[in-house]
């Protein structure tokens, strides 16, 4: 009897050491390195979906008025020339019809991109869930508008048709709920909300959907202990279905964003330009103007592919990821023109890939002679690999880099280019790389070209 008890212990105990690796405070939640893939993946597609697709106007400003209660007079305004009066925004719930939304077609549209992961809106600001979730009875997309298990269809289609990570966005707070508003006029010294709704979303999303990323939002009006953010993230690397392959941001609380979590987004459009210290996430959006679809966007309003990449390269020569956005149609459409940038990505990806995936920052981010050219390195077998990834065209039938050291091994080729280049150690340093006359029709690519320097000294 005694000896069975003292088995009985032992087995718990072990099974509490293997539970408790991560405790929750940051400085243990800080110290999970990140599973590999999220590195090596370099290109994710944000999708912002819901409700907020319907007004589909401006959707940053719009939304972001909304709050005041329709009391700003540009939304007052809108909502006075396209809708009848007593109109609220719970009204849009129901026109938020999805039904053209194929989640197949999507899988294939993002995998044509070359991402490696999605990361799609479960729940915004607005409360409302893409899922049919216990927590949010009436305000989900089973019982209002869709009538369907968004969530749940894109999950099963990017695991079935795709090799990409599924992750899910999640806002923590909502800007209508009673119980939020009433935390927040105690100081959030009260956590009914976080007890109703943030928590048992979290574990819902997790339990059911095991999704790889859970990037969390809406977390900074109130501190991390409101949240109970450590205790979750403890949760969900001890003990989650998930808990080899999930990555999270750092939005988990007022101060938290760019110090503590997974991988730091900071601000949106972080971009720093210079190399960071940690893994960080440039989250940008293809319309500069807009998380959401607008419905009156101007062509000039999105990111020529040049910028795109141009964003791209110099996020990961710095070590980031970039998180490119798209807005679906509340119908359910990724209209041509983000189709359009998101192939592009892809066939810039097919000749240029190796430069990008599975690359490590290089002693230098960018070059001293040449602007816009930025670098990336990558060990293989037959050695390592500089990538000088040059935005612009050479003027002339020379292409000088400032900062690789040259021996007698360095070889000059140009991804999708059959052949060696020509180079000349530079008498300051550098090289001269001699660009023979390529027909235009033997370009590899239409923008941002790649030269894959091998044996660099430095
Ligand atoms: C609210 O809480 C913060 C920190 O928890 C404190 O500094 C502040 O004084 C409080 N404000 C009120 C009005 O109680
Ligand atoms: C927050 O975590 C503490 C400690 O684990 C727990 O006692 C409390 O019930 C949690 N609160 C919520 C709202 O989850
Ligand atoms: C290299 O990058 C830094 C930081 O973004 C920038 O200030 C500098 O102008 C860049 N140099 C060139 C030659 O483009
Ligand atoms: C690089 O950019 C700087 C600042 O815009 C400019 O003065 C310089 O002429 C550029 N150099 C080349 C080689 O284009």
């Amino acid at each position: 009897m005694a000896d069975a008890r003292g088995c009985f212990v032992t087995l718990f105990l072990l099974c509490v050491c293997a539970n408790a690796q991560y405790q929750p405070n940051w400085a243990s939640i800080d110290s999970r390195p990140l599973p590999a893939w999220y590195d090596e993946a370099k290109l994710g597609i944000f999708i912002h979906w819901g409700v907020f697709s319907v007004p589909s106007f401006s959707s940053e400003w719009f939304w972001w008025n909304w709050k005041g209660g329709q009391s700003t007079p540009g939304v007052r305004f809108f909502m006075q020339q396209n809708y009848r009066p007593g109109f609220t925004y719970a009204d849009f719930a129901a026109l938020f019809t999805a039904e053209f939304f194929n989640a197949e077609d999507w899988a294939d549209t993002f995998a044509a991109s070359g991402a490696q992961y999605i990361v799609f809106t479960s729940k915004h600001h607005e409360g409302f869930c893409n899922w049919p979730s216990k927590a949010s009875f009436n305000w989900n997309s089973m019982d209002v508008g869709p009538k369907r298990d968004i969530v749940g269809e894109l999950a099963t289609a990017i695991r079935n048709k795709t090799k990409l990570h599924f992750g899910l966005y999640h806002s923590m707070f909502e800007w209508f709920h009673p119980l939020y508003l009433s935390d927040k006029a105690n100081n959030f010294t009260t956590q009914d909300f976080v007890k109703d709704k943030t928590m048992p979303e979290l574990y819902e999303l997790i339990n059911t959907y095991q999704p790889d990323v859970i990037w969390s939002d809406g977390d900074w009006e109130a501190p991390d202990v409101y949240w109970n953010s450590t205790q979750f993230l403890a949760w969900l690397y001890n003990e989650s279905p998930v808990k080899d392959t999930v990555v999270t941001n750092d939005r988990w609380g007022k101060g938290i964003a760019c110090h503590h979590g997974g991988f730091l987004t900071c601000s949106d459009r972080y971009n720093p330009g210079v190399l960071q210290k940690r893994k960080f996430e440039n989250a940008m959006t293809v319309d500069k103007y807009s998380w959401g679809y607008r419905r009156n966007a101007r062509i000039t309003d999105f990111l020529s592919m040049e910028e795109l990449l141009g964003t791209f390269i110099q996020t990961v020569s710095c070590g980031g990821n970039m998180l490119m956005n798209v807005g679906p149609t509340k119908d359910g459409l990724i209209i041509p023109l983000f189709q359009e940038r998101l192939l592009n990505m892809g066939e810039w990806l097919n000749v240029n890939g190796d430069a990008i995936y599975s690359t490590r920052p290089w002693t230098f981010q960018n070059d001293s002679l040449t602007n816009n050219t930025w670098y990336t390195s990558k060990v293989t077998p037959s050695g390592r690999n500089v990538y000088a990834i040059i935005l612009d065209w050479p003027k002339g039938d020379t292409l000088s880099l400032g900062r690789p050291l040259t021996t007698v091994a360095t070889t000059v080729s140009m991804l999708g280019y059959p052949g060696n280049f020509n180079w000349k150690e530079r008498s300051t340093g550098g090289m001269d790389i001699e660009i023979p006359a390529i027909p235009i029709n033997k370009m590899p690519c239409k923008y941002a070209w790649v030269f894959q320097l091998t044996g660099i000294g430095n």
